[in-house]
């Protein structure tokens, strides 16, 4: 067998060793256009699970890489004076240099013929190789000929970045945050080798060009980052190697193979640098290029099961490195936070370490971020406890003048079991089972204005008498039985309106029953549902008169708060999104017009609406496809609320049109919600496949939201917060007397499952390499 392998760099030569070690026989070339020494870059960094990998895959390479590696185990944030680090992380650097010479050597040893300066422009040479690896790196010259095949995707980052190097000696992954009088700089750094550490340089556009950095020779913007972190350089120099600024290139490849044609590496797909997984990724590359080459029957199926077996792998990575540089990105939205809670962000801002996490490897940190929390609270006026506080979660929040006990929310879910819009005895079960089970605040289901504003002839209304006396039934209930407080979402379905029963069919026109249904504009949602009448001023009169009317009936009610739903695709939301406003009159056209009459109605509400008691108002922050919503729109539109008395913006995103494409994940809507909050400067609601107390503890003490909802989850569990307060030990979630016998026992019993699931998680953890050397290390106890 022939392979000819085009790029020198950690994939090509990974794979030249694996290839050649499975296939003695074969003759394995590596094409390099450089030098053998001849290297860009300083040092490259590996996590110790990716060292467990090399050691499987081949042990020679993995023992002289070891050898040559440091280690450290702790990140070190530094922000506004203030450092903060993190233990247990298990990483090492390495020279890029050394570690390429190690792998060279290790081929050359198999017998792989290793060419240098020995570019390729073409592939048609190797008409007679079997198999043609493409590891010719992020600008891959045959991924751009061969575009039309491969399809890349190439999304500029708007930061810009320059790689530099320091004989500065570091003793952890380390963050350092700097204030300028341009703006901020940030610097990610790592000891790779005695007397050697990787500098990374980013910076935002405007204060790059602000810092004056345009133009400059590569000596000159060492210079200028010098004087920027001198103060921490201690006097040692920065160095340079084809440092030059530039703006990092997300790249992700629809195909990855054609004919007998691979791309492997960076040419294939890259990771941003702040998760430190670009060679990490293209050495796992080679390795499941071998394992595919070993097991499949012919090199055509190889590649296909190199593709689809790597591929998910490869754009969770890409997926994690994308909410990472997003973080970095706007860094400004955190800068004024406080420097534990800045800290805190840093660790958790790629989803992959949570705040239980955190408790395990760095306990004393995480009671300061709690403390911090509780400082904050404090200084809101509520009387906790900042010495020994309860998690984030079980911290109050006051809006006007209603109180939460705690962080968890239950999120609005329609029960499609109203008949006639009256609520019935399963209502009163599930929200008086809900508000029973300890979360801060319990929301209706979207409750609606008329008999018209339905969306199903299941859904909940508050249009006459007697609904009202049975929503007054069930909020008396919460208020007599629990601490919590309850929201009354009101909404109108517009051109969703008149559809089935969830479980009939969701969103799919009624077959009989149905009602005229309104919108912004007369744009069907499916092809085949009823075309919407477009409102007029009147429709909007008298919409506006029905929302001011419910929302009268949820006062006499006692409902503690107000929601206005402006999401989802109902019938707010479809003035809000461009998507499905066509309008040409002052309702339509700029966002300002569009927002004109949803806010139109809010304002009416809030005028209605008791002033001591708080309104919130929720959107859709992204329509998920081109041409709608964005997050920076979601911005726009939330200040417009806030100005208008919005206490609370709920951030929900989508269900706007039916071929949009949401990137769904753990706590998928977070970030969405993080950048209102932090750029708009009003308190949010997060919300989206957030299932775990863990996860409710890092959003809040990232300061990504101010409360958290959560809706299927409370569909299973009506105990959720109970039991999360009884797992962390925080004795504030009021229980009624007749269920104080089961709360004494899961507190109890809590104390020592938390402890077991602990030790089992610690124990389970191996012991990084950091720590097996400081081990090895450690001079001998005295007899
Ligand atoms: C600023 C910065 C910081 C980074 N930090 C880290 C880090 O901390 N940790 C980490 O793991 N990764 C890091 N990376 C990423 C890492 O450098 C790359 O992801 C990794 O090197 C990819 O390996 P590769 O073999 O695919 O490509 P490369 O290393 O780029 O190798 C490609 C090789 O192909 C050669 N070549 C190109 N075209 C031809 C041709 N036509 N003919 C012959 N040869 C050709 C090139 O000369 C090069 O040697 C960083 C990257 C940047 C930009
Ligand atoms: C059965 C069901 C009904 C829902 N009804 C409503 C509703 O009436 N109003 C609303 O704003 N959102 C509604 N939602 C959306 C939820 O409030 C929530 O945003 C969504 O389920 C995502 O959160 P989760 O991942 O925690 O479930 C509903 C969701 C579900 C599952």
């Amino acid at each position: 067998m022939k392979i000819a392998i085009i790029g020198g760099g950690p994939a090509g030569l990974y794979a030249a060793i694996l290839l050649k070690k499975q296939r003695p026989e074969a003759e394995i070339t590596v094409y390099e256009r450089n030098r053998a020494d001849d290297t860009f870059g300083f040092g490259v960094v590996f996590s110790d699970a990716t060292l467990d990998n090399f050691e499987k895959y081949d042990p020679p390479s993995y023992r002289h890489i070891t050898q040559e590696f440091a280690y450290w185990d702790d990140i070190a944030v530094h922000f506004r004076g203030t450092v903060h680090r993190v233990g247990g992380n298990g990483f090492c650097g390495c020279s890029r240099r050394k570690l390429l010479l190690i792998l060279q050597e290790r081929a050359r040893e198999l017998g792989v013929i290793l060419l240098f300066e020995a570019g390729v422009d073409d592939e048609a040479r190797f008409t007679d190789a079997d198999l043609v690896v493409l590891a010719d790196g992020i600008n891959s010259r045959f991924r751009e000929k061969y575009m039309a095949h491969f399809q890349p995707e190439v999304d500029v980052r708007s930061n810009m970045f320059a790689w530099m190097g320091s004989t500065r000696p570091l003793d952890a992954f380390t963050f350092i945050f700097q204030e300028t009088e341009w703006g901020p700089f940030i610097a990610h750094a790592y000891q790779y080798e005695v007397g050697r550490s990787t500098w990374i340089f980013e910076t935002d556009p405007k204060t790059f060009k602000r810092a004056g950095l345009e133009g400059l020779s590569e000596k000159q913007s060492a210079d200028r980052m010098a004087e920027i972190f001198g103060w921490f350089l201690e006097g040692h120099q920065l160095l340079t190697n084809r440092s030059m600024w530039r703006n990092f290139p997300m790249i992700r490849s629809k195909r990855w193979v054609k004919d007998n044609m691979v791309l492997l590496g960076d040419a294939k797909a890259t990771a941003h640098f702040s998760i430190g997984s670009g060679t990490k990724l293209a050495m796992e590359d080679a390795i499941a290029l071998a394992d595919a080459m070993h097991h499949a029957p012919t090199v055509h199926a190889a590649l296909q099961q190199y593709e689809e077996g790597r591929r998910e792998e490869v754009e969770k990575a890409q997926h994690a490195a994308d909410v990472s540089l997003v973080w970095f990105e706007h860094v400004d939205r955190f800068w004024s936070f406080d420097p534990v809670q800045f800290a805190f962000g840093v660790m958790t801002r790629a989803k992959a370490i949570t705040y239980d996490n955190l408790t395990l490897r760095a306990p004393d940190f995480v009671r300061e971020v709690d403390r911090v929390f509780a400082k904050q609270v404090r200084a809101r006026g509520f009387d906790v406890d900042v010495e020994k506080p309860v998690a984030p979660m079980f911290q109050p929040l006051r809006l006007r003048e209603m109180e939460l006990a705690n962080r968890a929310v239950v999120s609005p879910m329609c029960m499609y079991s109203a008949k006639e819009g009256v609520p019935g005895d399963f209502h009163f079960v599930h929200y008086g089972s809900r508000a029973i089970g300890g979360a801060g605040l319990i929301f209706t289901e979207m409750t609606c204005i008329s008999r018209d504003a339905r969306i199903t002839p299941g859904c909940a209304g508050l249009w006459n008498e007697e609904q009202e006396a049975v929503w007054r039934r069930i909020v008396d209930f919460v208020h007599a039985n629990s601490a919590a407080k309850i929201c009354l979402q009101l909404g109108h379905a517009g051109r969703k309106g008149a559809t089935k029963l969830m479980w009939d069919g969701m969103d799919r026109p009624l077959e009989e029953g149905g009602w005229d249904v309104l919108s912004a504009s007369p744009i069907p949602y499916f092809p085949d549902s009823q075309v919407p009448r477009e409102m007029d001023r009147v429709a909007m009169d008298a919409v506006k008169a029905a929302f001011v009317a419910a929302a009268e009936r949820g006062k006499r009610c006692g409902f503690d708060m107000l929601e206005l739903h402006c999401a989802h695709g109902y019938l707010l939301a479809s003035f809000i999104s461009p998507l499905t406003n066509r309008r040409t009159d002052s309702y339509g056209g700029s966002l300002a017009n569009r927002l004109r009459f949803p806010l139109e109605v809010f304002e009416a509400l809030r005028a209605a609406w008791p002033a001591h008691k708080p309104m919130s108002v929720r959107i859709s922050a992204t329509d998920w496809t081109e041409g709608g919503i964005t997050g920076n729109d979601a911005v726009a539109i939330a200040r417009a609320f806030a100005e208008a008395g919005v206490d609370l913006v709920d951030v929900s995103t989508g269900q706007t049109v039916r071929d949009a494409q949401p990137v769904y994940g753990r706590m998928f809507q977070t970030p969405f919600s993080d950048q209102v909050r932090n750029e708009a400067r009003v308190a949010t609601m997060c919300v989206g496949n957030i299932t775990t107390a863990d996860q409710v503890n890092t959003i809040l003490a990232a300061g990504r939201a101010d409360l958290v909802a959560l809706g299927r989850p409370h569909l299973v569990d009506p105990s959720f917060t109970l039991k999360a307060a009884a797992w962390y030990g925080a004795d504030v979630v009021l229980c009624p007397p007749q269920y104080l016998p089961g709360k004494e026992q899961i507190f109890r019993n809590s104390v020592r499952d938390r402890q077991d699931f602990d030790d089992l998680k610690i124990k389970a953890k191996p012991k990084t390499r950091a720590e097996l050397k400081a081990e090895a290390t450690k001079p001998l106890a005295a007899e």
